[in-house]
């Protein structure tokens, strides 16, 4: 796109559908700098965002003198990597820290330690105009629609905010009239009347307000974007529409994803790769196949489990975890999920799961697991343990009402 002037790559959008057609909004009109490669490419790509050992505690502070007693320990030790053009799902229970692992890694929350990088930048030694350029790269859009739409700003001001921030001689976007058309185009482009620009969020449906969300956060073409639960607190009914409209988008602007969710119905949707989160902690990554035909991890079989079936002659088990998640201000030592683990009680309740923290370790196939003991987790057991072993992709986002958030409330 000339920047600043062109509009998006073509786009058609009605309920959601965004054909890539660079050159539909007249001249100048390409695709975004860097984000013309034929995107959907899934796990084909270079490593776009790294993350190492990348820990966020809370500190707790208490007492007469509101000392400082403790850390919620939010996230404990993550690394990943996510490739260029894929969509990688973050799943696990309420509070395991999915969302301060999002919000960390775009800093709009300092870590404690660690590292991350997108391509091959070090997200967290920036300042100043470095951090400002970085921040447009990478973007987030949020569970709740209402709550990060600020009630009082027309639309055209909600999505031009970041214009401002970001605005130099070059996009010219503190200019309002290029703004405004910025603006309008990605209102269309997330299936929304170009017309809408003066309105209040009030004005709208949850599903417009999330597509808002989305126009805002792609209206600086970033690269990278943290989806933070964005249809958590939509209408089952609208759901989908919104998934299939982020995928389309993807493709449209050869964005990245990290996608987070409660809900494995959803992760499974439009996943290429799966990484699934315990109390601060990765404790299985894997495609998204592999992962929901072949899970080797206590706590994802658990997961799986509560995927409803959406065959009624299919009898699957549901898999009730012991016990409440356990406080990330004291998490158990060795495993931290060997107070809810059926697998540990199944084999005899063996020390180690008391005593040694599981390592995160490939199984040979990029399928990595953090469980001493993965590999008795046969696909005969799964099958034993959890009656249907592979919940059918038809399951998918039909299937991904709130009765999926058995294992879970709202995250
Ligand atoms: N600003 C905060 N201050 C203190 N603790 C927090 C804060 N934000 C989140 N937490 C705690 O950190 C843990 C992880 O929270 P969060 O990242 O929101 O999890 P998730 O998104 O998986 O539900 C939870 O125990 C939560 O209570
Ligand atoms: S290491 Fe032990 S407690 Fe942890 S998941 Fe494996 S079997 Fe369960
Ligand atoms: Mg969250």
């Amino acid at each position: 796109m000339s920047a600043g002037t062109g509009g998006l790559p073509g786009t058609a959008v009605g309920q959601g559908v965004v054909a890539a057609t660079p050159g539909g909004q007249g001249a100048g009109a390409v695709m975004p700098a860097g984000q013309g490669r034929a995107a959907g490419t899934s796990g084909a790509g270079e490593t776009l965002v790294a993350v190492q050992d990348l820990v966020k505690y809370y500190p707790i502070y208490g007492g007469l003198l509101r000392r400082k007693i403790g850390d919620v320990k939010a996230v404990d030790g993550v690394g990943f990597d996510i490739r260029r053009g894929e969509v990688y799902g973050l799943v696990g229970e309420s509070g395991c820290g999915k969302s301060t692992l999002g919000k960390t890694l775009i800093r709009l929350l300092e870590p404690t330690s660690g590292r991350a990088t997108i391509g091959g930048e070090d997200i967290f030694a920036k300042k100043g105009n470095d951090l400002r350029r970085l921040r447009r790269r990478m973007q987030i859009i949020f569970q709740d629609p209402v709550g990060s739409l600020n009630p009082r700003m027309p639309i055209s001001d909600i999505i031009g905010e970041g214009l401002i921030a970001q605005a130099d001689s070059e996009n010219r976007w503190g200019d309002r009239k290029v703004r405004d058309k910025r603006v309008e185009d990605y209102l269309e482009a997330v299936g929304l009347r170009r017309d809408y620009t003066r309105r209040y969020p009030h004005e709208f449906s949850g599903g417009q307000r999330q597509r808002i969300g989305i126009a805002r956060a792609l209206v600086l073409e970033p690269e990278f974007v943290v989806c933070d639960e964005p249809v958590s607190a939509l209408d089952v009914s609208i759901q989908s529409q919104i998934l299939n409209l982020l995928l389309d988008l993807r493709r449209a602007f050869g964005l990245t994803y990290l996608f987070i969710a409660h809900n494995l119905s959803v992760v499974q949707y439009l996943s290429d790769r799966v990484g699934v989160m315990y109390l601060g902690k990765l404790v299985e990554e894997a495609n998204v196949a592999e992962l929901y035909v072949r899970p080797r991890h206590p706590y994802t079989v658990a997961l799986l489990s509560a995927v409803p079936e959406p065959d009624p002659r299919i009898r699957k088990k549901r898999l009730v975890l012991k016990g409440d998640v356990p406080s990330p201000a004291a998490p158990p030592p060795g495993c931290r999920f060997h107070t809810r683990c059926w697998l540990r009680e199944r084999l005899g309740n063996p020390a180690s799961c008391e005593t040694q923290e599981p390592p995160l370790r490939d199984t040979g196939t990029g399928h990595r697991v953090a469980c001493h003991f993965a590999d008795q987790v046969s696909d005969s057991l799964v099958a034993e343990v959890v009656g249907r072993r592979v919940p059918s992709p038809a399951a998918g986002v039909a299937a991904s009402s709130a009765t999926a958030d058995a294992l879970s409330g709202p995250g």
